[in-house]
């Protein structure tokens, strides 16, 4: 039953954007708590995100989430930023404050470390390594969560060595830095083996990683979910690994987010990944 005095309103603002799924998850936990509302997707410049960003009070937003290309920039226009944001240099949610002050986190780490648990139950921090291939912007929340799970050795591998480095610096994580060509070696002995790189993503070639000297026990994530099952993944699950796409990341992503706009606690069910994977 819908509340007949309040209208939720949100969105997610990228350039491009229309192929955010964000819309349809939001969409489907209005539904499902009889809410009135809307999640819309908002296409903004990167020249414009200030100027969007401050309009939200004004047009009755409850927040927003962020997308590519503008979580960095974001974090600099907010009012306040939590540690956590700060520490990562973007934000992926801003919410309304009743003041009309902007609050930006990110809310990455929380999809990452859910989507994790939930895909390994039984994994624990303190069986062994963990490697993330990648130092982009998604594998800066990635080593953030890791470090929050309890991981003691991260290694850290990426094409451009220089990035991998700031990321360890920037964030205050302490990371066994990988030179790109040894990133198949820095695989022996892991517990965990994370993709945060772009490579295996629809349109991109596959990422060059050989998977020989990983322990089959080792669980793989990946944190693509376009296609559901990207070249490494396949490959780790012919050779017996675990593994996991980034879909729950997403979907986990959106809860906080809930709580923060509306006070809401909203479940990730089995019903909604299949609503989102239909769109896959
Ligand atoms: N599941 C989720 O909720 C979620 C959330 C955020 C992002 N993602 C996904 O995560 C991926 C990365 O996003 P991002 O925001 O971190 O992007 P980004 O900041 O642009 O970083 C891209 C990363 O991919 C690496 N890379 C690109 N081309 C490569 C190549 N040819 N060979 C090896 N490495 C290459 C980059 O290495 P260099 O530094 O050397 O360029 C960098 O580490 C995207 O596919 C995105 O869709 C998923």
């Amino acid at each position: 039953m819908a509340h007949p005095d309040r209208f939720l309103l949100a969105g997610v603002m990228g350039w491009p954007v229309m192929h955010s799924r964000s819309p349809k998850l939001h969409t489907y936990w209005m539904e499902k708590h009889g809410l009135a509302g809307t999640y819309v997707p908002l296409a903004i410049r990167p020249e414009g995100i200030e100027a969007a960003l401050r309009a939200l009070p004004a047009l009755g937003f409850a927040g927003c989430n962020l997308t590519i290309p503008h979580k960095e920039t974001a974090l600099r226009v907010v009012d306040h930023a939590d540690e956590k944001a700060r520490r990562i240099g973007a934000i992926s949610c801003v919410t309304v404050r009743s003041d009309g002050s902007l609050a930006g986190t990110n809310n990455d780490v929380f999809g990452f470390i859910e989507n994790h648990r939930e895909a390994f139950p039984d994994w624990r921090a303190d069986q062994g390594p963990v490697t993330v291939i990648g130092a982009g912007g998604a594998a800066r929340a990635v080593v953030y969560a890791l470090a929050e799970m309890g991981v003691r050795e991260i290694r850290l591998s990426n094409r451009t060595g220089d990035r991998a480095e700031r990321l360890a610096a920037e964030l205050g994580v302490d990371c066994t830095i990988v030179d790109w060509a040894d990133r198949h070696r820095a695989l022996e002995g892991v517990n965990l083996l994370v993709n945060a790189t772009s490579q295996g993503m629809v349109g991109n070639p596959p990422l060059d990683l050989n998977l020989e000297r990983l322990p089959r026990k080792a669980c793989v994530s990946d944190i693509v979910y376009i296609p559901g099952e990207t070249p490494l993944l396949a490959a780790a699950r012919a050779r017996g690994n675990s593994t996991v796409n980034g879909l729950g990341m997403l979907l986990h992503q959106g809860r906080p987010a809930w709580r923060d706009w509306f006070g809401i606690e909203v479940q990730v069910t089995r019903e909604l990944r299949s609503l989102i994977e239909a769109t896959i």
